[in-house]
């Protein structure tokens, strides 16, 4: 359920009490900035109009700790902001809401657990007096106790993956990227749909859906005490989960309710298709990175065999699908040393986190129980793409020469 109230944030406590509103699970907010911005010429608003600069940061931080004293002990509450400028000097605006909560509240109140910088890519003209094109924002995440949920897996991409993930596999986790702390999106600088930017600052749908996804669970409730446009509740309703907004200006409640929701219902549609994509292209990247540690790992281990023996052999490994152990068999009719006790690969091993069980069989038993299956052939040093296919028949029957830094296996992985 979700509910847009036209009121004073300054009534938050009485608000939920009256009202009965359960404790809320996560904040998300962006106050007015000082006076830096007029919401409607309302007489009631915090920022425009307020001279005294600590008159305004009283009025905030007394309605964030409000928030913190509302909330369930495992709560986040992640404070989108900026800095801004006044005489030539630019005020720390976030850093200083983040001080008063130390002095006024000590350990009573939010912990600042990160700061992350959302890269709005592009923003408002520059005006290059002495500054830079401003094209960043803060978003400080706070929490109330070490005990807060914090669904990183659920943001996981596989976008944009360096060159060299099929030749470092053990390098990737293999359910994705994990969120770095610098967020690119772009501001809803056209409005929902009818080309007009009729709320001042919004905050746009994938930055809120971001943090939703991060810090809550299906059912829990989502707060934001300056909600204009109403951004954070129309994705939390979409989402699945409880929001309660609160904004002084009723224009906003018919803006969120006219378009905003509108808006969101649009990009919740195209958004579900993303995600639901991303979900399959994670479970693909999962097993060919799976498949290329394993790769790997085995490619190691035979050149390692080469170089202990002083000779090259015939290698078959053979998956034991989904798990991550494989088996090396060293096809020959005499002794090999199958030692590896070895810095380099036990590293390797380490980081791949495979085990590989190395055993010997004989060129006929090899022949009979690998029968009519399908081999990929591998160069050591090309692990991620087979060279041809072939039968244990054809290999065992080979020139020497022909199988020389050569192994063979069931698994096939072709990357360009
Ligand atoms: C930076 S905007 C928030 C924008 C919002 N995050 C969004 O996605 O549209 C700040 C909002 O605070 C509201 N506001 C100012 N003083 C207020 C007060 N005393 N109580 C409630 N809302 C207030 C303004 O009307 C404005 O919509």
């Amino acid at each position: 359920m979700i509910q847009y109230l036209v009121d004073n944030s300054k009534n938050l406590k009485e608000i939920f009490t009256n009202l009965k509103i359960p404790a809320p699970s996560l904040i998300i907010s962006s106050p007015p900035y000082f006076d830096i911005l007029n919401y409607e010429d309302n007489k009631d608003q915090i920022g425009y109009g307020q001279n005294i600069y600590q008159d305004y940061l009283n009025d905030i931080v007394s309605i964030f700790q409000n928030c913190y004293e509302i909330s369930s002990e495992n709560s986040t509450f992640w404070l989108i902001i900026d800095t801004y400028r006044r005489d030539g000097e630019t005020r720390t605006l976030p850093f200083d809401i983040n001080s008063e909560f130390k002095r006024k509240y000590h350990t009573n109140s939010w912990k600042l657990k990160e700061v992350i910088i959302w890269d709005k890519e592009k923003n408002l003209p520059w005006n290059g007096t002495g500054k830079f094109k401003n094209q960043f924002e803060y978003i400080l995440f706070f929490s109330k106790s070490e005990d807060f949920v914090f669904n990183i897996d659920s943001v996981r991409e596989i976008d944009d993956l360096k060159k060299w993930w099929k030749t470092y596999p053990e390098r990737y986790n293999p359910d994705g990227k994990a969120p770095s702390n610098i967020w690119q999106f772009t501001n809803p600088l056209r409005g929902w749909g009818n080309g007009k930017q009729n709320h001042l600052c919004p905050f746009p749908f994938p930055l809120v859906e971001k943090i939703i996804s991060i810090a809550t669970n299906p059912g829990d409730l989502v707060l934001d005490p300056f909600a204009g446009s109403g951004s954070v509740l129309a994705i939390s309703e979409l989402m699945d989960r409880n929001a309660i907004g609160i904004d002084i200006n009723a224009k906003y409640y018919s803006l969120f309710k006219n378009e905003v929701q509108h808006g969101a219902k649009e990009y919740w549609e195209k958004r579900t298709k993303e995600i639901n994509q991303n979900r399959q292209n994670i479970l693909q990247f999962k097993k060919t990175n799976l498949k290329l540690r394993k790769l790997k790992s085995i490619s190691n281990i035979c050149s390692h065999l080469n170089t202990i023996n002083d000779s090259e052999f015939i290698y078959l490994a053979i998956d034991n699908l989904n798990s991550k152990t494989i088996n090396l068999l060293v096809v020959s009719n005499r002794i090999v040393d199958l030692t590896i006790e070895n810095e380099k690969i036990s590293d390797l091993l380490r980081q791949t986190k495979v085990k590989v069980d190395v055993n010997i069989i004989n060129e006929k038993t090899a022949k009979s129980e690998f029968k009519g299956i399908t081999l990929y052939k591998y160069k050591y040093d090309r692990f991620y793409s087979y060279t041809t296919t072939t039968r244990i028949k054809n290999i065992v029957t080979r020139k020497a020469s022909d199988c020389f830094t050569y192994f063979y296996t069931d698994i096939s992985v072709k990357i360009e």
